[in-house]
């Protein structure tokens, strides 16, 4: 059996979790939003005809964000179709997916299901077709009080209260050539200048997230970035980051290393950031909005021929994707000083986790690393030396076989460790050393593992693959846990000032 270590010391704090990055992400795409989380007149939902069998497993994440209404939808959408009675909107064609929208589902049904679920909304507002005086009028219609043209709209539609959405996007991947109204750089830069400025002249409370590249794969990567951060500094807070993980060759030993690409990508955001700010001598701190991840590369069937609500994009996923999504999350604790916002793309039905029929609802493999990350990452995200075996990675070379990351939570004393073991063939006996106190107990440790690293969860069977029990042994200062392979455990370890420290 091969060994690793980990060394923790609580000392040393990266940055406190932020809880944002277990958020999501919905769009007008598929079936997303209808029949995913608005069904009306289906026995399985609510008198606002949302599915409460979704809310319910959604509840399951604690996600304190979802990003809407999209995506590329959002780049040729009007947010003035989706609002006031519902017989009166328009249906549209659909620009991005080739899809018929209805617009019974818009800003107000979205606001209201954000409450349903107990999350908050992050918008996104049309900067492809749209002109910067819509989005301007969105944060009226959704954040003034009343008194004016919008904000009555609202209160006569039935939300005497403001909506007060916090975060809002310039746009969406408007670096990419399939994006409607896609332009060079310089041009989105100066359009997303003046929409904040308009959009926090409306509502100086709210925060902007800039479109930064939508992959790694862009021709225009990172010079996209740099450029919009030079035009769009002083107006913005957050610049987005996209990243959908595929494993098209069955390079699973490659795929299985995706940790190290997202730790790479995730730095070179932060060099650019931290260049544009040294550029400007700025002590203004821009933090990443990784605001689409996933894996996503079996079902990319885009085009809806013109129906409503079509299936696309209806990814099935299995035991690899979800130690990827596990490799994700680490990647995010890893770089908590710079990552402050992740939403999973999507979150119903569109390359997510949860599949919904009429009367059924299908937890996918990937659900449950986000539901244990999201219970488990309390307090500081802390750093991890992780000594051990590097293990062929097909084609990104070699990479260590162990993923790690760590938090600890002052107030409890809790340490929670996520580990993936990244080998096909090799178990490995993972060793904990608390430098700087000790393990008195085990709250909790779960593992995500299956012989058939394809194994996934069918309509038949939907226990294929889940968590179960791991064993975690405890001695003073260490703790040890072996790891199939393959594998994803998460940890939860009781821990005590060390007196003699
Ligand atoms: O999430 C699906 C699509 O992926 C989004 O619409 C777009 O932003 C990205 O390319």
């Amino acid at each position: 059996m091969q060994q690793a270590s980990v060394h923790l010391d609580t000392h040393f704090a990266i940055a406190p979790v932020d809880p944002r990055i277990f958020s999501g992400f919905v769009e007008h795409l598929g079936r997303a939003v209808y029949e995913g989380i608005y069904d009306p007149g289906n026995p399985l939902s609510d008198r606002h005809g949302f599915r409460k069998d979704v809310i319910e497993k959604l509840r399951g994440w604690r996600m304190p964000l979802v990003r809407y209404p999209g995506g590329n939808y959002v780049s040729a959408c009007d947010w003035k179709d989706t609002v006031g009675p519902a017989a009166q909107r328009p249906r549209r064609p659909e620009f991005a997916w080739r899809s018929i929208e209805t617009n019974q589902f818009g800003v107000d049904e979205f606001v209201d299901w954000c409450r349903a679920l107990g999350t908050a909304p992050m918008m996104a507002v049309n900067l492809g077709t749209g002109a910067i005086g819509d989005a301007g009028q969105l944060v009226e219609y959704c954040n003034l009080p009343g008194g004016t043209h919008w904000s009555d709209r609202r209160k006569a539609n039935g939300h005497a209260d403001p909506h007060a959405i916090k975060l809002w996007c310039l746009g969406n991947e408007m670096d990419g050539p399939w994006q409607a109204g896609h332009v060079p750089a310089d041009v989105y830069a100066h359009r997303a200048a003046q929409a904040a400025i308009l959009m926090k002249g409306i509502d100086k409370s709210i925060e902007t997230v800039v479109c930064g590249s939508c992959g790694t794969g862009m021709s225009t990567y990172m010079a996209w970035d740099r450029t919009v951060l030079e035009y769009c500094w002083p107006y913005i807070d957050y610049i987005s980051a996209h990243r959908y993980s595929a494993n098209r060759d069955n390079d699973t030993p490659k795929f299985l290393a995706e940790g190290v690409a997202i730790d790479a990508m995730i730095e070179d955001y932060a060099a650019v950031i931290g260049y544009v700010g040294g550029l400007k001598k700025s002590k203004k701190k821009i933090y990443i909005s990784f605001d689409e991840w996933n894996v996503w590369y079996k079902d990319t069937h885009g085009d809806g021929n013109w129906a409503t609500a079509p299936h696309l994009c209806e990814e099935v996923y299995n035991l690899e994707d979800a130690l990827v999504c596990a490799q994700y999350l680490s990647s995010f604790l890893r770089h908590a000083d710079s990552v402050k916002i992740a939403c999973i793309a999507q979150i119903v039905n569109v390359i997510s986790p949860i599949l919904t029929k009429k009367d059924a609802l299908l937890i996918q493999s990937t659900y449950y690393p986000l539901e244990m990350f999201a219970r488990l990452a309390q307090g500081d995200a802390i750093e991890t030396r992780v000594d051990g075996p590097i293990i062929n990675a097909g084609g990104m070379g070699e990479a260590p076989a162990l993923d790690a990351s760590a938090t600890f939570n002052e107030t409890d004393g809790a340490v929670s460790l996520f580990l993936v073991n990244r080998s096909l063939t090799d178990e490995l006996l993972v060793k904990v050393a608390l430098a700087d106190r000790n393990i008195s107990g085990v709250a909790g440790a779960e593992l995500m593992h299956h012989k058939d690293v394809k194994a996934a969860n069918t309509w038949e069977n939907q226990n294929i693959v889940k968590p179960g029990h791991v064993t975690v042994n405890i001695d003073g200062a260490t703790a040890t846990v072996t790891l199939p392979a393959p594998s994803f455990a998460a940890v939860q370890l009781k821990t005590t000032e060390r007196k003699d420290g």
